[in-house]
């Protein structure tokens, strides 16, 4: 990594003194009690401490002790709650105060090791407990920290890959004070939340900025790197099989770009979600396609027909469209194979007997 002790001396310093003078004043922030911290940070997990807080107050008026929490029945947990949710952390937090009221004494364990042993204790949430309430040398890593350490140094390794996290937690890890191990890692992570922000980070106004290094090369908007994940996004596609009289049918070219630009199909309407012939028949598509002609309706495939690929799945449906005449421009059945079609209709083609 790119620094020398001078560079994180910088660092830590220019945050512990804007901490000082910016951090909020949070309830939790006023003692070193593990059980407060532990309520806390449990909350806050996927949550903004605007939206947190109210919960933390809550929780602390009823159950001031993680004896009281014990002694709750999960209802009136899981209904002080409410709102909040990710119902399985409720869950976890109250069989973990169990625990820590009837089987440790209501003493919490004092080391990151111990604390990870607990249910509902992640890496984060063990990480800020051993540093707030015991001091010990364990970074913390949210998407507060990687945020301002992504653009601090630079880095454009992706957050959520496995070898970001990696970097990341050793590059936090070595920037570890030496002593207020808590303050530091709440210095980070509010900085931030407050400073450093997502989307309009105060770049202007910011005691890290000499040495910022995504500021320097203006590439604070594009810090932090996230990997997609890639979604696969359902379309819905309804195929019209016009059968005439004389077995003609009709086939478009598609023109739009994608994998199957410059291929023929049957007429195409999308449609939303998977659909009866009544929806059909009622959307607006529908009845602007061929108004003047008569068409006797049926489904080929009962079931749709899933075409899978690499962003998306297809749900096929072939519509049968009797008309008993015959089509201007029609081709004969026994020529489509002269087209260029998609696989899914080549399939279809091959076993349709008009
Ligand atoms: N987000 C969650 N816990 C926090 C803490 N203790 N300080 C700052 N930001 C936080
Ligand atoms: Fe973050 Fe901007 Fe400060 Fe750099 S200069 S640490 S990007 S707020």
């Amino acid at each position: 990594m790119p620094f020398n002790p001078f560079e994180k001396m910088k660092f830590n310093s220019n945050l512990i003194h804007w901490y000082t003078i910016y951090k909020r004043n949070l309830p939790w922030r006023q003692s070193q009690d593990p059980y407060s911290v532990w309520l806390s940070e449990i909350i806050l997990q996927q949550t903004q401490i605007k939206q947190g807080l109210p919960y933390y107050m809550a929780f602390i008026e009823k159950y001031p002790t993680v004896f009281d929490l014990a002694q709750a029945n999960e209802t009136e947990v899981l209904k002080l709650w409410q709102g909040l949710g990710y119902y399985s952390r409720a869950r976890n937090l109250h069989f973990t105060a169990k625990l820590i009221a009837f089987q440790n004494n209501g003493v919490f364990p004092n080391s990151y090791k111990e604390l990870m042993k607990l249910k509902g204790v992640g890496d984060y949430t063990a990480s800020a407990i051993a540093s707030i309430c015991f001091d010990e040398a364990v970074a913390v890593l949210d998407g507060n920290v990687f945020r301002v350490l992504a653009r601090y140094f630079g880095i454009d390794t992706p957050i959520n890959s496995t070898e970001g996290v990696k970097q990341f937690k050793a590059l936090a890890q070595t920037l570890i004070p030496n002593q207020n191990i808590g303050d530091y890692n709440q210095a980070i992570m509010e900085f931030g939340a407050l400073q450093c922000k997502p989307k309009s980070p105060k770049c202007e106004q910011c005691p890290l900025q000499n040495n910022c290094n995504a500021y320097a090369t203006a590439t604070v908007k594009l810090l932090p790197v996230k990997l997609k994940k890639i979604t696969v996004q359902k379309r819905y596609y309804n195929f019209m099989v016009i059968v005439s009289k004389d077995q003609t049918t009709l086939l478009e070219k598609r023109t739009q770009n994608g994998i199957w630009k410059n291929l023929y199909q049957f007429p195409l309407i999308e449609s939303k979600t998977s659909i009866s012939k009544e929806e059909l028949q009622n959307l607006p598509v529908f009845k602007s396609f061929y108004p003047d002609l008569e068409f006797d309706i049926h489904l080929h495939n009962s079931t749709d027909i899933i075409h899978k690929l690499s962003h998306r799945e297809l749900h096929i449906k072939f519509w049968i469209l009797k008309h008993n005449g015959v089509l201007n421009n029609g081709i004969n059945f026994s020529e489509i194979n002269q087209f260029p079609v998609p696989v899914v209709l080549e399939r279809f083609i091959e076993r349709f007997d008009p």
